[in-house]
């Protein structure tokens, strides 16, 4: 069947009934009726649980009201008012779900429902909703408001899972992906004091969304705390779209390491100093971008290198610039991989320092790892496609989330669906509605069958 339909034929719904229903069919002699065809097909529809698509598209729309731009994306930063108020929208939505939110000391929104086998370690779903500064209505935000359907769906049924259900609104993902990386304790100290796009920094962020910086030893996990984490994201590439592929099955998830690069040259007057007497910082920077960018297309592999923020002081037209401040970031599916870049660009550098008269010193502030998914997860998002009629592709993941830090203590697996000609964290990011209710069903499909194990 096509993308675009994504409905299930008769076949494919007999074919999806879950095993809990088909048991309780069975118990209860229901599969002795001999019913018509059409009566079976009316029972089984009732039975087979589908999320409400014009409501789940609905609350997206709500959603993009928070931070909304002139652009038609967002500008809903982590901290920001937009952020905070729209987190609150959420925890009202999950209380009518009946779910128990609550924002822990890491700053994430968590929402709790238990099972009816309260022995069994939870079930978690989420993402995030914070974006980068003018970025658009789908990335984090698909995932989120997917969760919260599955919850409102399972309300409306009045259908209790076994395991506790859990649904995560990580903090800070764009920033850093705070939330997440302090469940798994990997967020350190000096992270507290980054001054992110909202202006404030990450712990006094934390503390606007309610939490506490200094308490953030104490939302750590443990091996074993969660049956698994499941995570629909809009994949921010092109594949699935250019292949009419409706669901991207995710293997794994890149590694990133970020650093803080500081050339040092020297301040000087733009109109008095002949240009073979200067120091000028931003050539060197100029240089060390070009590096960078050339490093990371000559090595075999497929790492991305990137400079993406630079700052030159004092900013002014008429003095050379005496320091450049910039971020590089790495990505790669192995660390080791992510290493052995970084050695070759930082290996590197003596010759442009030499030639410009500048100083070039590096300081690491971000390290997220890379994560495989869980294979037996991978399967279960299959399957759960093929009984929706959907087509799937097993496909890595060039951008980092938030399930890949929860992987450092559960099973993860992530559902991505198509990015309209693969534009992501712009204003023009689309996925259609379709789409968006695909992912959630196959969110909700996947979440029942592993609740069952
Ligand atoms: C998250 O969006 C990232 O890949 O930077
Ligand atoms: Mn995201
Ligand atoms: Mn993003």
């Amino acid at each position: 069947m096509g993308r675009k339909g994504g409905r299930r034929s008769q076949g494919a719904l007999l074919f999806g009934m879950d095993r809990r229903h088909f048991n309780g069919l069975a118990a209860t002699g229901l599969m002795g009726l001999n019913l018509r065809p059409q009566a079976w097909f009316d029972l089984l529809s009732d039975q087979n649980l589908e999320v409400d698509g014009p409501r789940l598209n609905q609350r997206m729309r709500e959603l993009e009201s928070f931070g909304a731009n002139a652009a038609g994306g967002i500008d809903r930063v982590a901290f920001s008012d937009a952020n905070i108020e729209a987190l609150d929208w959420m925890a009202g939505l999950l209380v009518e779900s009946g779910f128990s939110p609550s924002i822990d000391f890491a700053g994430n929104l968590i929402a709790r429902k238990p099972g009816s086998s309260p022995e069994l370690p939870s079930i978690m779903l989420g993402s995030h909703i914070d974006s980068v500064p003018g970025g658009g209505n789908y990335d984090g935000q698909v995932g989120s408001m997917g969760a919260l359907e599955v919850a409102a769906t399972l309300a409306d049924a009045a259908y209790t899972t076994r395991h506790p259900l859990e649904v995560s609104i990580f903090s800070n993902e764009e920033g850093g992906k705070t939330g997440s990386r302090a469940l798994a304790g990997e967020v350190e100290t000096f992270e507290l004091d980054i001054v992110t796009a909202s202006g404030f920094t990450i712990g006094d962020g934390i503390q606007r969304l309610g939490g506490n910086p200094d308490r953030l030893e104490e939302v750590r996990r443990t091996d074993g705390s969660a049956e698994a984490f499941l995570e629909l994201h809009i994949e921010q590439g092109a594949v699935l779209d250019a292949d009419e592929i409706d669901i991207g099955v995710v293997e794994g998830i890149v590694g990133i390491m970020r650093w803080t690069v500081i050339v040092d040259g020297s301040t000087n007057h733009a109109g008095t100093t002949p240009m073979d007497r200067r120091s000028d910082a931003m050539v060197g920077a100029a240089r060390f971008i070009d590096l960078v960018h050339t490093t990371a297309r000559r090595m075999p592999g497929r790492q991305v290198a990137t400079v993406g923020r630079l700052e030159a002081e004092p900013g002014a037209p008429n003095v050379i610039p005496g320091r450049v401040t910039m971020t590089l970031e790495i990505r790669d599916l192995s660390m080791a991989g992510i290493e052995r870049v970084f050695n070759e660009i930082s290996g590197n550098t003596a010759r442009i320092t030499e030639e410009t008269g500048t100083h070039l010193s590096f300081q690491r502030f971000y390290t997220s790892r890379a994560a495989p998914t869980a294979m037996w997860i991978r399967e279960i998002i299959e399957t759960s496609a093929q009984g929706l009629s959907l087509s799937t592709h097993r496909m890595p993941s060039g951008a980092g989330h938030d399930a890949q830090s929860i992987a450092l203590f559960a099973p993860v697996g992530m559902i991505f669906i198509p990015s309209v000609a693969g534009v992501s964290h712009a204003p023009d990011e689309h996925t259609t509605p379709q789409d968006v209710v695909n992912g959630a069903n196959v969110l909700l499909q996947t979440l029942l069958e592993l609740d069952e194990r």
